[in-house]
């Protein structure tokens, strides 16, 4: 049986002496180290994780409390035991919201500190494998029928992102989904913001690491508090430069099959990244306002669509709808000759405190009129898709002409 393995932190070597000697005996117990600081004991315990540490409190620069705080961040897998001579409840509370599992009063015989070793690591022990379950679930999971949808618009400051966001979350908050977002506006990409999350690694890093494969790329999401799964876009304009068409194409294939809904957040350009997203997803979600210019741009974007052969996966949705625009949604049906989809009616006030807090407005403020629209965007989506599907089979049955790269395959040029 594997020995349980044990890191001794202590300022004082001859208290670190004594403590070896006390379990030098034990033999399902191995002292694998021991070091005098805080620090070091983060160090080593980054590069070879003990089953327990046995930490002392009272110590110079960083103490025992402090170092368990870090720990629980740096080498969460590893179980810390405070050892200490004070022993009021204040300072047990104290180091048990550290994240100490246990704590023990100086002086203790060697069979007090063996035990208590002892009950701690069965007790986490069964907590990993739990833990470790879910996780393989997670790494391994069933491959799903995965709606992928490309949220388009025609023009800048639309409500790309504020949509694809605020549908995200709702669909993950739900608890029944699995979702991804995915930030394809590699340039200025601000999904993280909108959702208040450090992009500590994006997509840029993603690509410089060889091959593109699952078990890697999902080290890469960033998790927000709704359970959504994020791939940020690059935290500056010129690293986007480090993500190729074929890098999203490649993440696009091996992503696929492990969500229910991939959400993709494109930029307003039909480039050769957001044509490698159209490809892989079964919806392409054209996102308007109700303005002139707009409306002349959607019209040369479902005639671009029409030529990449993707007009089944259309759906328009209507942005900033408001009765004080000058046109009403029947208008923009008639003049781009496409039913509305989804209708999303403006509301300034929820929204921009909603981007102020980094929460989406559909947590933030799930009364408003944004939030309702939101919800009934979700319900349609989960409820279409079955007849998504169909479209996808009756596309595959178009004869496609060898792919030519970019808008070259529309216009042949
Ligand atoms: N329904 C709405 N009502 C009111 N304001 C909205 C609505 N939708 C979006 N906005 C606001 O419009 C602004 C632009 O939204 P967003 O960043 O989502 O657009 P985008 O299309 O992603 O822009 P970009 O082209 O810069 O990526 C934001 O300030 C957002 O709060
Ligand atoms: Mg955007």
């Amino acid at each position: 049986m594997k020995r349980i393995s044990v890191l001794i932190v202590d300022d004082i070597s001859d208290t670190r002496d004594s403590i070896r000697r006390l379990l030098q005996f034990e033999d399902d117990i191995e002292v694998m180290g021991e070091v005098g600081s805080g620090s070091e004991a983060i160090l080593f315990a980054e590069r070879n994780p003990p089953d327990i540490i046995l930490m002392d409190v009272n110590m110079p620069e960083m103490d025992g409390i402090r170092t368990t705080e870090l720990l629980a961040q740096r080498a969460p897998e590893c179980s810390v035991v405070l050892m200490s001579v004070q022993g009021e409840p204040a300072y047990l509370r104290r180091a048990m919201m550290a994240g100490a599992r246990e704590y023990i009063v100086k002086p203790f015989t060697g069979d007090e500190l063996a035990t208590i070793i002892a009950k701690v690591h069965e007790m986490d022990q069964r907590k990993r494998e739990v833990v470790g379950k879910q996780i393989n679930e997670i790494n391994d999971p069933k491959k799903l029928d995965s709606q992928i949808i490309s949220f388009f618009s025609t023009k800048g400051g639309v409500g790309n992102t504020t949509l694809a966001t605020n549908l995200a979350v709702q669909l993950a908050s739900s608890g029944k989904w699995r979702v991804l977002l995915i930030d394809l506006n590699l340039q200025f990409g601000d999904v993280a913001v909108f959702l208040n999350l450090i992009p500590k690694r994006s997509i840029a890093d993603l690509t410089q690491n060889g091959t593109i494969k699952y078990s890697e790329i999902q080290s890469y999401f960033l998790t927000h508090s709704s359970g959504l799964q994020v791939l940020a876009a690059p935290t500056r304009p010129e690293y986007a430069e480090l993500v190729t068409a074929e890098h999203v194409e490649q993440i696009l294939s091996e992503v696929k099959g492990k969500f229910d809904f991939i959400i993709c957040d494109n930029v307003s350009r039909f480039d050769d990244v957001s044509l490698v997203s159209f490809d892989a997803s079964t919806q392409i979600w054209l996102v308007l306002a109700m303005d002139v210019p707009t409306l002349k741009n959607a019209k040369l974007s479902l005639e671009v669509i029409e030529g990449l052969h993707h007009t089944s996966k259309v759906q328009v949705v209507l942005n900033r709808s408001s009765k004080e625009m000058g046109m009403d949604p029947q208008d923009v049906e008639k003049s781009l000759n496409i039913k509305i989809s989804h209708e999303i009616m403006s509301d300034g006030r929820a929204l921009v405190a909603a981007l102020n807090q980094g929460v989406p407005f559909v947590l933030s403020h799930p009364l408003s009129k944004a939030s309702e629209g939101i919800r009934k965007m979700a319900s349609k989506l989960i409820s279409s898709q079955g007849v998504e599907a169909k479209n996808e089979v009756e596309e595959q049955g178009h004869t496609i002409p060898k792919p030519l790269k970019g808008l070259r395959r529309v216009f042949g040029f």
